[in-house]
């Protein structure tokens, strides 16, 4: 990254040194963050909420407004705290104004106003999927542009990055998110009854349990949309099946209702391969479809958002990746799930970019639940009509070399 940035210039009139603010509040973390002009992190607090929602089975928004609202002064006097440094001395405040739960924006969007007012700082509006896209380029040197494969609680997206604010928008979930599966799935499967997994999220839990299987191909998954020669994804089928198999096999097994059934090593290391299966796929269709649009530059998959730590997937795409010569990455763990240095890291991006994303004019600064994602290609796409020969998932398993996935789908 520094290399990245060493030999740019900032338009931002006498910044020699620049301090970045990132507040993230999209959903249920609060997260603060505050990054130099080289992307060092100088301080970075994050206040997750996971463990009040896992309680209640899944996020109340009104509650994790109220969350957001008792801990968010906290949250940014740490930070500060952490870095050594006073308000009067940002530069900029980088805030998630979109998409994302309305009233959880409201609280980032309205306390980052009140810091810019009373601080005399300008403001840059950030959209999160755009922060996720572009975070591994703080750690690794990743040129533009690279195809990204975007995969959390809220998205399935794939997209092409061609500087910090061209994005091309190639593929996209039809209806539930990869997360948003893991969790409901986990919550019906019942991890949370096992110490270990209480406050784990469903993917972590899944991708943990998956470890010890020792028949992954004990349960059936469909494939999603395995006609459809586009890149869009569909987890809801995944998920439906799940939860009948799910059912089956309690009654087969007799298991109360407060109980789980014996082998869900077994059926997480399923529904692992079945879940990167899909996006395997769906991410090769992108790759042949944007190979030219490389040119001469090195070709990179970055894959991100919270769904990008699970080493089973990652690694599938990075094999995936191998295939077409291109190199895969992600952002290290701890920035791979929402938090406030991408917010900040997006910022200074977009300031890198050029002085237009200041926004002096707070009040016209909104949030926004819904916002759509860089140049929609999804018809180009389609009318591509690619056929692509599967690349089979790689010998890696979690679990160990049982079976290749081919086998297992
Ligand atoms: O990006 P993120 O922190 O929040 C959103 O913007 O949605 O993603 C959260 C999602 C959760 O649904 C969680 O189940 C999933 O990321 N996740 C994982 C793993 N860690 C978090 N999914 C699969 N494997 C993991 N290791
Ligand atoms: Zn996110």
């Amino acid at each position: 990254m520094l290399k990245l940035l060493k030999n740019r210039t900032f338009n931002i009139p006498t910044a020699r040194h620049l301090s970045v603010l990132g507040i993230e509040t999209s959903c249920d973390d609060t997260g603060i963050a505050l990054l130099n002009e080289k992307g060092e992190v100088l301080g970075n607090v994050l206040n997750s909420q996971q463990k009040f929602h896992t309680r209640y089975g899944g996020i109340i928004p009104p509650r994790a407004q109220d969350l957001h609202r008792a801990k968010i002064a906290e949250v940014f006097e740490q930070c500060m705290r952490e870095a050594q440094m006073t308000p009067d001395q940002l530069d900029a405040i980088g805030v998630t104004t979109r998409p994302g739960l309305p009233l959880s924006l409201l609280v980032g969007t309205r306390f980052a106003k009140y810091i810019a007012r009373k601080y005399k700082k300008p403001l840059v509006p950030v959209h999160h999927m755009e922060a996720h896209a572009l975070q591994a380029r703080m750690e690794q040197h990743i040129p533009y542009p690279f195809l990204c494969l975007l995969i959390s609680g809220g998205h399935s997206q794939l997209v092409f990055v061609r500087s910090a604010k061209q994005f091309a928008l190639l593929g996209e979930s039809l209806d539930d998110a990869p997360g948003e599966a893991f969790d409901k799935i986990a919550r019906r499967l019942r991890l949370y009854l096992l110490p270990k997994y209480l406050h784990w999220n469903g993917g972590q839990a899944i991708e943990d349990a998956a470890k010890s299987a020792q028949n992954p191909a004990a349960f059936e998954f469909p494939l999603p949309l395995a006609r459809e020669r586009t890149c869009n994804f569909s987890f809801a089928g995944i998920k439906n099946n799940s939860f009948r198999s799910i059912r089956f096999a309690e009654k087969q097994q007799g298991i109360p209702p407060d109980g789980i059934i014996k082998n869900y090593h077994d059926f997480c290391a399923g529904l692992l391969a079945a879940v990167s299966r899909h996006l395997m796929n769906r991410t090769q269709r992108a790759l042949e479809f944007t190979l030219p649009w490389f040119g001469e530059s090195p070709r990179a998959l970055v894959v991100s958002g919270g769904v990008a730590n699970n080493d089973y997937i990652f690694n599938d795409l990075a094999h995936l990746a191998a295939h077409y010569e291109c190199q895969a990455y992600r952002p290290s763990k701890k920035y791979c799930s929402d938090n406030g240095v991408m917010i900040a890291w997006n910022a200074l991006e977009q300031i890198t970019e050029g002085a237009n994303c200041l926004r002096w004019d707070y009040d016209a600064v909104n949030i926004c639940g819904k916002a759509a994602l860089g140049e929609c290609m999804l018809d180009a796409v389609a009318e591509a009509n690619i056929k692509c020969k599967w690349v089979q998932a790689s010998k890696w398993r979690a679990w160990g070399e049982v079976q290749a996935v081919s086998s297992i789908i």
